[in-house]
């Protein structure tokens, strides 16, 4: 300590100080969100973030011409086991919602100051505006619907210039959706950085009213934080790999896990993926066998690592998933990671071919009953590739 400069330490304390003062005063408030989670056609869930501990609820309005302030509009708590949820990140799910149907909402949260015995000291309340602006609004899938549209990026690593520059090119306004296939981070390390890297942006432009579906990568495993993603991007079932029906298309979304084997330095022994992955594929057989996936006009997967490249996660992929997805009939498969754009197929064994987005390109797809158009956009909106996957007969 004694060679330290005097001013640098009183620097160091006048900024801790002020930086606990201000945690300590700063007044309640939502700090991230709201945004939607697993969107379909009956429910939707609904995150957020406030500053401090707190009580959840959204309150939901027919999409009339009635104010908000009409009349006490329905409440849904973020609940478990019949306990509202006291806490900072904040999930109500929204279930019986009536299929292609926009609903308004408002997200509110009310400090909980102390909880002693069965006595709950509650603080002030926050909640999204709906007095001077519009109540925010999603819509229920429509099953029926005979088009559809959507966008998938990917290998981001907390560019948030570079994804706000893709999702403009793929014009994301008219998309009715966006998937993240995975690496939007290089690693979590804290709430600040899941929200600062990548989705403060996603909010502000379309996730609070456009639906955004998540395929995990590699880099969404790592760091001290990583064990909280299920909690940020909530399932109805749980799990981080699933089907997801839309209109005319079912995506297969799995979950690719690490890259290296389970026991390789950089993970000091804490993951499971290849048993995780075995895991999946047994599900994976089970969920080809449901009407969701059977009816569909098309079969499209989504796993952020490719099946090829010789890494062990990749070779995993191509194992355990591939010959599955192929014998299902799949159309197409949508990868990242390898940070170059490439196709590859079909090719014996494999009838679909592999598209692997890279980091800074966009795929932009176009689903219609006679057929499903697909073009790669670059930075400057430039045409990569482009593709049409046939309807099954
Ligand atoms: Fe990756």
């Amino acid at each position: 300590m004694k060679n330290c400069n005097p001013i640098l330490i009183l620097i160091f304390f006048v900024f801790t100080f002020l930086n606990g003062f201000s945690q300590e005063e700063a007044p309640f408030s939502i700090t991230h969100g709201p945004y939607l989670q697993h969107l379909t056609d009956n429910g939707v869930i609904i995150v957020w973030t406030t500053n401090k501990n707190a009580v959840s609820w959204v309150e939901l309005a027919p999409d009339d011409s009635t104010h908000f302030y009409l009349t006490e509009r329905p409440k849904y708590y973020s609940a478990v086991y019949g306990f509202k949820d006291v806490g900072k990140l904040h999930a109500v799910r929204l279930e019986n919602l009536l299929p292609a149907t926009t609903y308004r909402y408002r997200v509110y949260s009310q400090e909980v100051l102390k909880h002693e015995g069965t006595k709950v000291q509650y603080g002030t309340v926050a909640a999204t505006k709906v007095y001077k602006q519009d109540p925010l609004e999603f819509t229920t899938i429509d099953q029926a619907k005979k088009n559809l549209s959507f966008l998938i990026i990917n290998d981001i690593h907390g560019n948030n210039e570079m994804m706000e520059t893709l999702l403009k090119q793929g014009d994301y306004q008219k998309s009715d959706f966006i998937i993240f296939n995975g690496d939007m981070v290089s690693d979590f390390k804290s709430e600040e950085q899941l929200f600062g890297d990548f989705m403060d942006t996603a909010i502000k432009l379309f996730a609070r009213e456009k639906p955004m579906y998540y395929a995990r990568g590699n880099h969404e495993t790592r760091g001290i934080f990583a064990n909280a993603f299920p909690y940020y991007f909530p399932s109805p079932s749980g799990k981080l790999y699933y089907l997801l029906r839309q209109g005319p298309i079912c995506f297969v979304v799995l979950d690719c896990g690490e890259d290296k084997p389970d026991s390789d330095i950089e993970y000091s022994g804490i993951v499971a993926f290849d048993q995780y992955r075995d895991a999946e594929k047994a599900w994976l057989e089970e969920a080809f066998k449901s009407k969701e996936f059977t009816d569909a006009l098309y079969k499209v997967a989504v796993v952020h690592m490719p099946p090829f490249g010789g890494w062990h996660g990749e070779d995993e992929v191509a194992q355990k998933f591939v010959p599955l997805l192929d014998k299902a009939g799949v159309d197409v498969m949508f990868c990242g990671h390898l940070h170059q754009y490439i196709k590859k197929g079909p090719q014996p064994g494999i009838r679909f071919p592999i598209v692997v987005n890279a980091n800074n390109t966009v795929v932009k797809a176009v689903a219609e009953e006679n057929g499903m158009n697909i073009k790669v956009l670059n930075l400057q909106g430039g045409i990569v590739d482009s593709m049409i996957i046939q309807p099954e007969k």
